[in-house]
This record gives structure tokens, sequence and C-alpha cells, in this order.
């Protein structure tokens, strides 16, 4: 197969339905597609011309890890520290554009209209995906959606919000650790919990039920298998299912 071209990824992204104005937060993996022309700068400008001016577009920059904990707490710089979530959000959110949600742990960043009102109230989230986050946030706003690019459920975030807003018992550590967020101009001190580790999800059992209620669609760009789920639907849907079942979002094993 060829390289994959911007108008390939545009084309992809309208047939799944996106267009000017609505809010995508997208998670990704540059490699799925295969060659990219223009890796992953040429992606972030295929997703901002799909969503125009008026729409947002958002990607996970997170930065939190296992070695977190109350004697080993988080630092972020939200300038300076890089995110694990991939190439094309490492690149986006050093677009001088961008806004980068001052959580020391998930951080979110965002280009467009909504971008500021998506991410400005993240520093005061006490759990890292709650009702004030990026994540929280757009699930109560209408054509909003989340794209995963090559990428399966698994690395949806947004199913921790679900977690959060149903209080499963396996999803925090327990108690709040101090959290150090350094900006250009000021230290902010935070009181938050930390996302507990060890208990292997399999978000991909959902994937069923969003196809049946016809909130989820796929297809192909290059090489990558791509979904897009509406993001309020998916919410409320995937929270009906925790709240009748509390380990249904647990791999069998775990
Ligand atoms: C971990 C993860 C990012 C790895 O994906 P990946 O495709 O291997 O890596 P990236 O997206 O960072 O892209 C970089 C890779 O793309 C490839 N690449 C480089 N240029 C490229 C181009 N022009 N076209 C296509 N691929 C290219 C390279 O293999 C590169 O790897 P390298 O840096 O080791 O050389 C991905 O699997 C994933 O999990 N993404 C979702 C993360 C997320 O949102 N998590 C939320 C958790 S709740």
């Amino acid at each position: 197969m060829g390289s994959v071209t911007k108008t390939t990824i545009i084309q992809g992204l309208h047939d799944l339905g996106l267009h000017t104005g609505c809010r995508v937060l997208a998670h990704s993996s540059l490699s799925s597609f295969g060659h990219v022309e223009g890796g992953a700068d040429m992606v972030i400008d295929a997703l901002l011309d799909v969503v125009g001016h008026s729409g947002t577009i958002l990607v996970p920059t997170l930065t939190g890890s296992e070695a977190l904990s109350a004697s080993n707490p988080p630092l972020f710089d939200p300038e300076n520290t890089p995110c694990w979530t991939g190439r094309i959000p490492e690149t986006f959110r050093q677009r001088p554009d961008a806004i980068r949600s001052l959580h020391p742990t998930h951080s979110v960043a965002a280009i467009g209209a909504d971008a500021r009102r998506l991410t400005s109230m993240h520093q005061d989230s006490i759990t890292p995906c709650d009702a004030l986050s990026p994540y929280g946030l757009l699930a109560t706003m209408p054509d909003s959606y989340i794209l995963l690019l090559g990428v399966g459920h698994n690395s949806n975030t947004t199913f921790h919000h679900v977690e959060e807003i149903v209080g499963v018992d396996y999803h925090m550590q327990p108690g709040l650790v101090r959290a150090e967020i350094h900006t250009g101009d000021e230290t902010l001190i935070r009181h938050i919990m930390l996302h507990a580790y060890g208990t292997p999800r399999n978000f991909g059992v959902m994937e069923a039920v969003y196809t049946e209620r016809d909130i989820q669609y796929m297809t192909k760009i290059g090489e990558a298998t791509v979904r897009l789920v509406v993001a309020q639907a998916m919410v409320e849907v995937t929270t009906q299912c925790l709240q009748a079942d509390h380990r249904i979002l647990c791999a069998q094993d775990a």
C-alpha cells in the first residue's frame, strides 16, 4: 500500500461523519496507518481541517505512571513534561495554539473554539477524569466524539470517567496525594487521587453494545482500523452497564 496522504485521512474522517464544528478527542497510533506523508503534523492538520475553526480537537497528554504514590508524588510542568500517549499528542501539545490542561497525571491538550472551556477546570479535578475534566465535560456536549485512530478501546480514557462516576472499587488508590504543577509563573499545589494499577481492563467488551445502539462507526484509513464513538451516548450507555455489573470492564482473569 502507498503512503497515506492528508486527503486520504480527511476523506476517512468525513466517511465516519465528522464535520465542521464538532468536538473530537483523538487517541492514536501513528504507525498503525502505514507510512503517513508528513507524519504526525499531517495527521493533526487533517483533524483540524475537518472540524474547522468552529470545532475543537483534543488529545490525551497523559503523564501518570504506576511509579506514582504518596511517597513519589507527581510533578507536572505543562510546557516540558512529555506525554506517553504517542507521537501525535506529543507533537500536538507543542503547537503554539494548543492549550494543555493543568492536571498532574491525565492532562489533555486542545486546539479550537472550545479548547479553553474544555481544559480550564481540570486543575481542580480531585480524581483525574471527573466531571470537571475534559473527558467529563466533552461527554456533556452534543456533537462530541471519541476517535480511536488505529487503537482499540483500551486506549479510550473516557472509560475511566465512567469508572469514576460509578465509583468502582478497583480504580483509585485510597487517599489524597500532594501534587505540584509548575507553570512558567507559579507552582500550584493540588491534593488529588491517583489511579490504582493492577486491574487489567477489557474495554472492548462494550463494542457490541455501541454497535447495536448505533453510537459507534468504523472505517479503515490506510492500514489503520478507525473507530468513532459518540461521547455523550458512550458515557450514558457504559454507565448503565457498569452500574449493573461493577466488573464488566475488567479482563476476565482480573
Ligand atoms: C503506545 C502507542 C502510542 C504506540 O503507537 P505507535 O504507532 O507505535 O507510536 P506513535 O503513535 O508514538 O508513533 C511513532 C511511531 O510511528 C512510526 N512512524 C514514524 N514516522 C511515521 C510516518 N511518517 N508514518 C507512519 N508511521 C511513522 C514509527 O514507528 C514511530 O516509532 P519510533 O518513534 O519508535 O520510531 C499506541 O499503541 C497507543 O497506545 N496509543 C494510544 C495512547 C492513549 O491514548 N492512551 C490512553 C490510555 S487510557
